[in-house]
């Protein structure tokens, strides 16, 4: 489509044309709502239909530098215009750029590149089970990874069902939900029996999201992170942090994890790696690991591995991040909006109905009393686009978001609520 188209009628015409022709992701086809973009900025998007919205999806949690940043289009342009295409094991500087930048980012030692994060976690698993000649993957109950088979099959989010008869047990703990203070949680529990009654030598690797996103966007309790690392080394057992979602500055520090402060041996990038400019994700690996593929063969491979202009997109997003501060920036306009939806939840005149308001960063949750379909609805029609499950909103707009225009988003959000309950 090209920049501009407005009217209704060409609109609703195109996605006629596009439905005839090409699925639509997680939907029965014929109960799709979907929105035409023309045009992207920032924090918003355009349609011809509802005008300027803000992106409160970052379209899938992803565009974190946000919409049409100059630097990343010409960072990918130069790219495409010098050398496009290149086999997965030749040398290039850009190639050469990002796994510096990812080392100093992460802190951990080598990337294996994949083109999207279900691609990365299954690889993750291989790497985890060729490192310790182990199989089994403790994953945590309401959890997801990806869509790919494997996948969905070490996971415990809903999206297994239809194909939940093929797939081997899973290994699940339950879910890290806050916990009375200065006693060991729940979830610890869960994981120690767990280990207890697999025999720890048969298991590869712990996977845990970094602060789960969908499934729940529940602050962990504290021992979440500590004590599943200690569980891992008393056991030869791999820590992986799945940061697809919560990375990237998403929670207001580079990865989730650092919240709580426990080192991972693995850690699974996508989603805001490239901000969505192009296919990338990342299995970051520790020093150990790294050493481990020196002298044996690494089973993994793709015809489109560190694909040279999602390397660049990767690169250029990260200069970005560190030029404009936006892991701060996160954290900053995260906890002012976290303020907003305290007080909202408090007001009087919401009567209640608002559970509860959590998150970090720029990961945040608003869950209802009821569900928020309708209020979806009436969001839309007041210039926002707010993602929803159930009886809960979610909250994740770019991190470039700044504080003047989360107070824009906030009141429309108020304005909406009010009708929502009113
Ligand atoms: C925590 C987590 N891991 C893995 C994935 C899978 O990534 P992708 O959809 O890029 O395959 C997602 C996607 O939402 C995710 O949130």
């Amino acid at each position: 489509m090209t920049q501009g188209t407005s009217s209704k009628e060409s609109s609703e015409a195109l996605a006629r044309a596009q439905a005839a022709r090409l699925f639509f992701t997680w939907s029965a086809q014929h109960h799709v709502e979907a929105l035409t973009i023309d045009q992207a900025h920032g924090a918003r998007f355009h349609t011809p239909e509802h005008g300027w919205l803000w992106d409160l999806e970052s379209q899938v949690y992803n565009v974190n530098v946000g919409h049409g940043h100059p630097h990343v289009q010409e960072r990918m342009i130069a790219q495409i215009r010098g050398q496009a295409t290149a086999a997965p094991n030749v040398v290039l500087p850009i190639r050469a750029e990002l796994g510096a930048l990812l080392h100093r980012v992460t802190g951990l030692e080598k990337a294996f590149l994949a083109t999207g994060g279900s691609e990365a976690v299954e690889n993750a698993i291989k790497i985890a089970r060729m490192v310790t000649g182990r199989s089994k993957i403790i994953t945590r109950r309401s959890s997801y990874h990806g869509a790919t088979l494997a996948v969905l099959g070490v996971a415990g989010d809903a999206r297994k069902e239809p194909f939940a008869r093929d797939l081997a047990p899973a290994f699940h703990i339950e879910d890290p939900y806050p916990c009375p203070p200065g006693t060991p949680s729940a979830w610890v529990r869960s994981l120690e029996s767990l280990l207890a009654a697999e025999d720890p030598s048969t298991v590869a690797a712990i996977l845990l999201e970094g602060f789960t996103g969908t499934n729940g966007m529940q602050i962990p309790p504290a021992d979440f992170w500590p004590r599943a690392r200690a569980l891992c080394d008393e056991h030869g057992i791999l820590l992986i942090d799945d940061e697809i979602f919560s990375g990237f500055g998403r929670t207001g520090r580079w990865f989730a994890r650092e919240h709580w402060g426990a080192r991972p041996d693995m850690m699974v990038l996508g989603k805001g790696l490239s901000s969505g400019y192009a296919p990338l994700s990342a299995v970051m690996v520790s020093a150990a690991i790294a050493r481990h593929f020196d002298e044996h063969k690494l089973w993994c491979g793709l015809t489109q591995y560190a694909h040279p202009v999602s390397c660049a997109a990767a690169v250029a997003v990260i200069e970005v991040m560190e030029r404009e501060q936006l892991v701060d920036n996160s954290d900053r306009v995260g906890a002012a909006l976290h303020e907003r939806l305290s007080a909202l939840a408090g007001d009087p005149a919401t009567q209640g109905a608002i559970r509860d308001a959590r998150g970090l960063g720029l990961m945040r949750a608003l869950q209802f009393d009821r569900p928020v379909a309708p209020l979806h609805a009436i969001l839309l029609r007041k210039g926002a686009y707010v993602p929803f499950r159930g009886d809960t909103l979610f909250l994740c707009p770019p991190l470039c978001l700044s504080a003047a225009e989360m107070h824009t988003v906030a009141d429309l959000l108020e304005d909406g609520v009010r009708q929502f309950l009113g």
